[in-house]
């Protein structure tokens, strides 16, 4: 294991210094856009005044012949706008580390891009020594370009061996930012037997007990997810990072994406990827906390001004773990307020 005075040391000569804590930034909505259509790069600027993180992916979903296109789309994309002016995230998605593009994709993008990019999207990561490698690889790249800030790291959690290896992932380097997670690569190195993107499936549910008279019982869909978000929240939590619901596939549905979405907010995410601009409404929507809630948060730290004590709100008793609550949801309301002023006035914040 390194030792804490080592975590904090650059990887490589001349490399900017780790962060210590995640910048603070809103990022309700990753959204994908596919870098090599050119008609797709001459709307981003336009997209990106929606969404609060604007991601270039490069893995799947890009043809293989299409790979290096997407790689240089990406870079002249992230030159031709200034995302930083405009309170915008910019991501990108390499391809997975055992695949023929990885190299060009990172020494390309740090040489090209270095200074701009947020965040790379790494998937498919199985364990520790993933992050280790594209640490090592990112200082020296970083070493050469000049780069002054370091490049974060975000894992996909879309292989069984990397949702067993989940908490030494978070803590491989100081430049982990988060977690996504990717339901249709995990479903299928997991051996589910579904052919979708994310979402709930109609056979996977509960139903009651046979009743006496015969009658019809009643059955729900179940969320095939739960366990897994929840691995991946704690996870994420106690090691200082951010989680995310990953894609959900089923573009035209928009009701059952919104209710996974909110599934994930409410368990603790931070935001989802969004792959349509249909989806990134409902995105924001989602995890911008509900105004309603938000009003109650704000009286329960009113009246428990240092956080201690009890009080009685509306019925319901409020203590120290409340008042924990509620700053989180005013933390993050209040965060929204700063980005959005019609969040600002709806939050009263
Ligand atoms: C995302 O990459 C997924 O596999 O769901
Ligand atoms: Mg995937």
């Amino acid at each position: 294991m390194k030792t804490p005075r080592n975590y904090f040391k650059p990887l490589a000569i001349g490399a900017p210094a780790p962060l210590r804590e995640i910048p603070p930034r809103v990022e309700r909505m990753i959204h994908f856009v596919p870098p090599h259509l050119e008609k797709v790069r001459a709307k981003v600027p336009q997209i990106a005044a929606t969404v609060d993180v604007i991601l270039g992916n490069l893995e799947d979903a890009i043809p293989a012949d299409a790979k290096t296109l997407a790689r240089r789309g990406f870079i002249e994309m992230a030159n031709a706008t200034d995302f930083a002016a405009m309170g915008v995230g910019l991501w990108t998605r390499i391809n997975c580390l055992n695949s023929p593009w990885l190299m060009d994709d990172v020494s390309e993008i740090v040489e090209g891009v270095g200074n701009r990019l947020d965040v790379m999207m790494v998937p498919k990561v199985e364990g520790p020594w993933d992050i280790h490698f594209m640490d090592q690889y990112l200082a020296q790249l970083e070493a050469r370009h000049g780069v002054t800030k370091p490049i974060q790291l975000h894992a996909i959690l879309e292989t069984a061996e990397g949702v067993n290896n989940i908490e030494a992932i978070c803590a491989a380097s100081p430049r982990m930012h988060g977690i996504s997670l990717g339901p249709a690569d995990l479903a299928a190195s997991r051996g589910m037997k579904t052919t979708r993107v994310g979402g709930g499936h109609p056979y996977y549910r509960v139903i009651e007990d046979p009743k006496a008279d015969g009658s019809p019982r009643a059955s729900v869909q179940q969320d095939l997810w739960h366990y897994t978000m929840a691995k991946m929240v704690d996870a994420t939590a106690a090691y200082g990072l951010k989680a995310f619901y990953g894609p959900f596939g089923d573009i035209a549905d928009l009701d059952a994406c919104e209710q996974q979405f909110r599934n994930a907010f409410l368990m603790g995410c931070a935001g989802a990827w969004t792959l349509h601009p249909d989806q990134i409404a409902v995105a924001k929507r989602v995890f911008s906390p509900d105004p309603g809630e938000v009003a109650f948060a704000k009286k329960i730290l009113e009246a428990m001004p240092d956080g201690s004590g009890v009080a009685m709100i509306d019925g319901k008793m409020q203590d120290d773990a409340t008042w924990k609550q509620a700053k989180v949801l005013v933390d993050c309301a209040r965060q929204i307020a700063g980005k959005d002023p019609e969040f600002a006035e709806v939050y009263g914040l």
